[in-house]
C-alpha cells in the first residue's frame, strides 16, 4: 500500500532567477474573509497584496444565497443565536469563541453596509430576515432576495480595488509557501505574466474550501482546497478535516451545473417530496424540512434509494409570497430549464457545501507556523464545531477576517526569501496521465466513499486509491496550474479520508454507518493532522478545550 508522501514544495524556486514582489502582508483569497483581512491590514498602514485565483465574481462568497446570520430583531437575542450554533455544532464547538463572534453580528452587517451593501428591508425600513435550518427564528440578512453573495462581493471587491495600500491580482495561483528560519516569508505564484515570488512580512490564507473534490457540490470551480494543501506542506497543523457539510438542495438536472437552492426557500415554507409527491421529512425530525443539514441530506439520500430515483423534489407552490419575486436568481436559473418555480417542483439532491476543517488557528487567525495566518473556510477555529449553522460563515469570515488583518499587520516584519528550494525528485520513468480522468475518478470516489455516509472499509479503499493517484501525479512532474490543483485536491481528499477513518463514531456532518451513534465519552474532541518528516499524514487527538490542544 502506498502512503501519501507529500513533498514540502510542488516546484523548485531560485531567488536569482525569479522576479520578486514585496509586501508587508500577503492575502491569498478575496472572498469575505480575505477581503476583510486585507482591508483591515491595509487600514493599519501596511502594504497588502491580495491574490485571487479566479475573478472576484467566482469566490465562494459571491455564490452565497442565504445571507449573514445576525441578531437584528428586538425579539431575538445573542443567547438564542449561540444556543442554536452550539446545538448544531454537535458538542465540539468552542462556546466562548462562538459567543464573541455572534455578539459582533450587527457590527459586521453595519460594516458591510458602510461599504455600500444594500440588504433587503420592508417599507418601514426593518430588515427582512430569512430563516434557515437549525435557526430557532428568522435572523438571516439577505440582499436582492437570494443574491446576497453577489452584493457582498460587489462592495468588497470595490473596496479592495479602491484602497491605496492594496494591490489586487486576479487569476493568480499560489503554488507553494516559502519559509525561512521556521517562519513563513512568502510564496511562489503563477501569474498571467509567468512565475514570480512574493516576499511578505506575514501571510494570510483565505483561499476557501474544497467542495470541488466531490462529484456533487455547490462550490465554484476554484474551490480545490489550495489553502489547506499549502498549509499542510508548510507544516501547519490542520483540524476537523472529517467534517464536510453537505447542503441538502442543489438543482439536479443532468448536464447543468449544481446550482444551490438556498435553505431560505425551505425557511419560507417549501416542502421536500419524493417522486410520488409524498413529504418525507415529517416524522423524521421535529423541525421537518428545517432540520440540521446533515439530517435532511441523509434523509434525501435514503429517499432516493427507497424510490430508486436520482433526486427528490422541492415544492414551492404553497409559499405565502410570490417565489419569483422572493427568489429571483433561482427563478431565472430554473426558467432556463422550463421549470416555473411557482408551479413545478424543483429536482434537487445534496451536494458538498462547506469544509468545517482547515488550518488550525486561534481566534485571531494565527496558525502554529510563525508568520502564517488563516481565515474563513480555509481555517478551523472551532466556531462551528462538527456542523455549521446556516449563514454563520459569512459572519465568521467578516469578524475573524478583520481581527486577523490587524494581528497580521502587527506581526509583519522584514522577510528574506530562501535562496533556493527544491521541488519533488525527478522520476526515471514518469507515467503519462489523463488529468481529467483522474479528476473525475477522484470526485466520484469521494462522493461514493468519503461523502455523506462512510464506513471503515470504504474509507480504507478510498485512501489507498487517493494515495496511489497522488504518487502517480507527482511522478509525472506536474508543471502547470491544472496539475498543481489536482495535487492539492488529492492531498485534501487524503486528509479528509484519514480523519474520517480515525473518528469511529457519528457526529454532526460525519456519519459512519458502522458507528452510527455519537460517542461523547471517547470522541468529544478534535482531530489534528500534520505532515510528518516523511511527508505522510500524522493524525493526533486534540482536546475539546482549544486552549489546551496541540497548537
Ligand atoms: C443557503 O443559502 O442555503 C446556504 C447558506 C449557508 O450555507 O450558510
Amino acid at each position: 500500500m502506498h502512503a501519501l508522501h507529500s513533498p514540502p514544495h510542488l516546484g523548485s524556486f531560485d531567488s536569482r532567477k525569479t522576479p520578486v514582489l514585496k509586501t508587508d502582508v500577503l492575502v491569498i483569497g478575496a472572498g469575505i474573509a480575505g477581503a476583510a483581512a486585507a482591508l483591515s491590514a491595509a487600514d493599519q498602514g501596511k502594504s497588502v497584496l491580495c491574490l485571487s485565483k479566479t475573478a472576484f465574481e467566482e469566490t465562494n462568497t459571491a455564490y452565497a444565497q442565504g445571507g449573514v446570520a445576525a441578531v437584528l430583531d428586538a425579539e431575538d437575542s445573542p443567547q438564542s443565536h449561540l444556543a442554536d450554533t452550539l446545538a448544531v455544532g454537535g458538542g465540539i464547538a468552542d462556546a466562548e469563541l462562538a459567543k464573541s463572534i455572534l455578539e459582533r453580528g450587527p457590527e459586521a452587517v453595519a460594516w458591510l453596509e458602510a461599504l455600500g451593501a444594500s440588504f433587503d428591508r420592508d417599507a418601514a425600513g426593518s430588515y427582512l430576515l430569512g430563516r434557515e435550518g437549525g435557526h430557532s427564528r428568522s435572523r438571516v440578512v439577505h440582499a436582492n432576495g437570494d443574491a446576497t453573495g453577489i452584493e457582498i462581493q460587489r462592495v468588497l471587491s470595490a473596496a479592495l480595488m479602491a484602497h491605496t495600500q492594496i494591490t489586487c491580482m486576479t487569476h493568480t495561483f499560489v503554488r507553494d509557501l516559502l519559509s525561512s528560519a521556521d517562519r513563513c516569508v512568502g510564496a511562489v505564484i503563477l501569474t498571467e505574466r509567468g512565475e514570480m515570488a512574493v516576499e511578505a512580512g506575514a501571510v494570510i490564507l483565505a483561499a476557501g474550501g474544497a467542495g470541488q473534490v466531490y462529484r456533487e457540490t455547490t462550490n465554484p470551480i476554484g474551490a480545490c482546497g489550495d489553502g489547506v494543501a499549502l498549509a499542510f506542506r508548510a507544516g501547519a497543523t490542520l483540524a476537523d478535516m472529517e467534517f464536510v457539510q453537505f447542503h441538502p438542495t442543489t438543482l439536479y438536472i443532468a448536464g447543468a451545473s449544481r446550482f444551490l437552492i438556498t435553505e431560505v426557500v425551505r425557511g419560507a415554507g417549501a416542502k421536500l417530496r419524493d417522486r410520488e409527491g409524498k413529504r418525507f421529512m415529517e416524522g423524521l425530525h421535529p423541525l421537518a424540512e428545517l432540520a440540521p443539514r446533515d439530517v435532511v441530506s441523509r434523509a434525501i439520500l435514503q429517499r432516493m434509494v427507497d424510490t430508486d430515483d436520482t433526486h427528490v423534489y422541492l415544492d414551492l407552490s404553497g409559499l405565502d409570497r410570490d417565489p419569483h419575486q422572493q427568489f429571483p436568481s433561482i427563478s431565472r436559473i430554473c426558467r432556463a430549464f422550463d421549470i416555473d418555480i411557482a408551479k413545478d417542483p424543483i429536482p434537487v439532491r445534496p451536494g458538498a457545501h462547506y469544509f468545517l476543517g482547515g488550518v488550525r488557528v486561534d481566534g485571531q487567525g494565527r496558525s502554529d507556523v510563525d508568520g502564517l495566518f488563516a481565515v474563513g473556510e480555509a481555517a478551523a477555529t472551532f466556531f462551528h464545531g462538527a456542523n455549521r449553522l446556516a449563514s454563520n460563515s459569512l459572519l465568521e469570515g467578516a469578524v475573524l477576517g478583520m481581527a486577523a488583518g490587524v494581528v497580521a499587520a502587527e506581526d509583519s516584519r522584514p522577510a528574506t526569501l530562501p535562496s533556493r528550494v527544491e521541488g519533488p525528485p525527478a522520476s526515471e520513468n514518469p507515467p503519462r496521465l489523463h488529468l481529467d480522468d483522474m479528476l473525475y475518478s477522484l470526485k466520484s470516489l469521494m462522493w461514493r466513499q468519503v461523502g455523506l455516509i462512510r464506513d471503515h472499509q470504504g474509507l480504507i479503499e478510498a485512501r489507498e486509491r487517493i494515495d496511489l493517484w497522488h504518487h502517480y501525479l507527482l511522478a509525472s512532474r506536474p508543471a502547470d496550474q491544472r496539475g498543481y490543483e489536482l495535487t492539492n485536491m488529492l492531498t485534501v481528499s487524503a486528509l479528509v479520508a484519514a480523519a474520517a477513518t480515525e473518528r469511529e463514531e457519528s457526529r454532526g456532518t460525519h456519519f459512519r454507518s458502522d458507528h452510527p451513534d455519537r460517542n461523547d465519552r471517547r470522541w468529544c474532541r478534535h482531530l489534528m493532522l500534520r505532515r510528518n518528516e516523511k511527508g505522510a499524514i500524522a493524525v493526533l487527538e486534540g482536546n475539546l478545550n482549544p486552549a489546551s490542544d496541540s497548537r
